[in-house]
């Protein structure tokens, strides 16, 4: 089967990139991104390519070259589910808020939406792909709305999870380490497979796309993000030791890196993870344990969110203490809110809990970040729910410029690592703050001795 419709429900940070790099490496297959969101689609549709909903390096310049050639981003979202041979779906997968699971299992509310909608438009038959992160399963709870419909229309269900970093997503896109895909076993779902391969391997080599039974795919995405994460907290938990012991974190990575076995990357010691995925499928990997009754294992994996948490709690109070445990009044800059460098997306970021700590004892935060905006930042810290939002406003402000977020500041904080922060004139920025002035580098990317020759107190995770 020759797939020449697709349509993506969602136009977030995973439907959007991935949909325009398919676009454009399959120009015969029309392409449209569907979402509710009336302004994700007007910003995916603008002129100006600087309005696009989402930063990511290279994103541009891929939707200028398919956009409006064939790939369509609207809110018509029946219209192109009923066009489509495939339809994707790509919405948010949260964590519950409310009820049974609530605080660890994934809300599947907007993916049972979608199947209903598919069920209710639908007239043609249909491929069907998971592309959000989904419960171990989940296919088995769309298959059995799609199929109870009466109306003939015959549907088979893959899984393809996506395993893009945000800030190399395109980059993640055009050369992925592997595309999974899992369907069923049978002829049908076989077929469907191809359909799906066919898709990929116009620029995906073969031998990088991965094809298995469906629950071996949904649970290989969980699987996937608990062991990234994982690796930064156990890297995390080490860089503790490193501060009362002598040892230096970074020359520990770099001396377990070499292993082959354990490999060089993720292995790099923060103020904590952030980002919209670790933590939530983390802990819907412990709830799904818990619920086979599998309680050690769940306790395993809620141990990485445990460490996580402290990490970031450690930080904090590292700030305070070193401030002479008051910090009342004093103004602290923030360089950075985003939750890693090069995307404007702010979810679960460390800086949000790190300034919600430091409001707590009345300091005052300065942020800059050079991607996410001062709402964003008010917002992200109105959602804990810590205190009035009037009070998140007096203790809470965005500053567009780096130098007046530090000027007068008692203290820096480097909550991201953003190029850009290490090309800074420090002794500028050293010479318009208070004094002893104190740098706290979350992120390890500071050259620190340059600044303690400036005349800066410096506090480096792990060393
Ligand atoms: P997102 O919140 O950025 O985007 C989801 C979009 O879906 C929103 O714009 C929302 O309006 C839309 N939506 C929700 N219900 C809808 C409906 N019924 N009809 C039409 N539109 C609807 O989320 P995201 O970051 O793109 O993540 C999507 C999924 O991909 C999640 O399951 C996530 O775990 C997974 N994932 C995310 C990343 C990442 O880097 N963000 C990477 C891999 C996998
Ligand atoms: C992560 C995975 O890397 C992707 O493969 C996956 O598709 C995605 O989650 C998802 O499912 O959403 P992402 O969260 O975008 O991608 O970014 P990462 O590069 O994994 O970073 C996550 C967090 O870990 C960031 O806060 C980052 O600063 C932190 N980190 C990462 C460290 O503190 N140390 C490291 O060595 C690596």
């Amino acid at each position: 089967m020759k797939i020449t419709n697709i349509c993506c429900i969602g136009a977030g940070y995973v439907g959007g990139p991935t949909m325009a790099v398919i676009a454009q490496k399959n120009p015969n297959i029309k392409v449209t991104v569907v979402d509710l969101n009336e302004a994700r689609i007007a910003a995916w549709n603008h002129d100006d390519l600087e309005q696009l909903p989402i930063y990511e390096p290279g994103l541009d310049a891929v939707v200028a070259e398919a956009r409006n050639r064939n790939l369509f981003f609207s809110t018509d979202v029946d219209g192109a589910i009923e066009a489509a041979e495939m339809v994707f779906i790509s919405v948010n997968t949260p964590t519950k808020t409310y009820g049974k699971g609530k605080g660890m299992a994934a809300d599947l509310k907007y993916i049972e939406l979608c199947a209903r909608q598919i069920a209710r438009v639908a007239t043609t038959d249909k491929i069907i792909v998971e592309k959000s992160t989904l419960p171990v399963r989940t296919a088995q709870a769309i298959k059995s709305i799609l199929d109870n419909t009466g109306n003939g229309v015959k549907y088979q269900i893959l899984s393809n999870p996506e395993f893009l970093a945000e800030g190399t997503a395109v980059q993640d896109l055009m050369a992925p380490d592997r595309v999974l895909i899992g369907g069923e076993q049978t002829e049908e779902g076989l077929k469907a497979i191809q359909a799906l391969v066919d898709v990929y391997s116009t620029w995906v080599p073969d031998e990088n796309i991965l094809t298995t039974n469906l629950w071996s795919s949904e649970l290989s995405k969980l699987t996937a993000n608990a062991f990234l994460a994982q690796r930064v907290s156990s890297i995390n938990a080490l860089s503790e030791l490193c501060e009362v012991t002598g040892a230096d974190v970074n020359e520990v990575a770099n001396a377990i890196g070499k292993d082959s076995r354990i490999g060089p990357k993720f292995l790099k010691a923060s103020v904590g993870f952030g980002g919209s995925c670790f933590q939530k499928d983390i802990l819907n990997l412990v709830y799904i344990s818990k619920s086979y009754g599998l309680n050690e294992v769940a306790d395993y994996w809620e141990q990485v969110i445990i460490m996580n948490d402290y990490q970031k709690h450690r930080f904090a109070s590292k700030i305070i203490q070193t401030l002479y445990n008051t910090i009342s009044g004093k103004k602290i800059a923030f360089l950075g809110w985003a939750f890693k460098k090069d995307t404007n997306d702010t979810r679960e970021s460390a800086a949000i809990y790190v300034a919600d700590q430091l409001i707590d004892e009345q300091a005052t935060i300065a942020v800059y970040d050079p991607k996410v905006t001062a709402q964003q930042m008010e917002s992200d810290l109105n959602y804990l729910g810590t205190r009035a939002e009037e009070e998140n406003e007096r203790f809470l402000m965005s500053i567009k410029d780096p130098y007046e977020a530090c000027k007068d500041a008692h203290a820096i904080a480097v909550l991201t690592e953003w190029d850009e922060f290490k090309t800074y004139d420090w002794q500028k920025i050293y010479d318009n703050m208070l004094k002893p002035a104190f740098v706290f580098d979350g992120r390890g990317i500071l050259d620190h001795q340059k600044l303690e020759t400036i005349g800066f107190q410096v506090y480096v995770i792990g060393k």
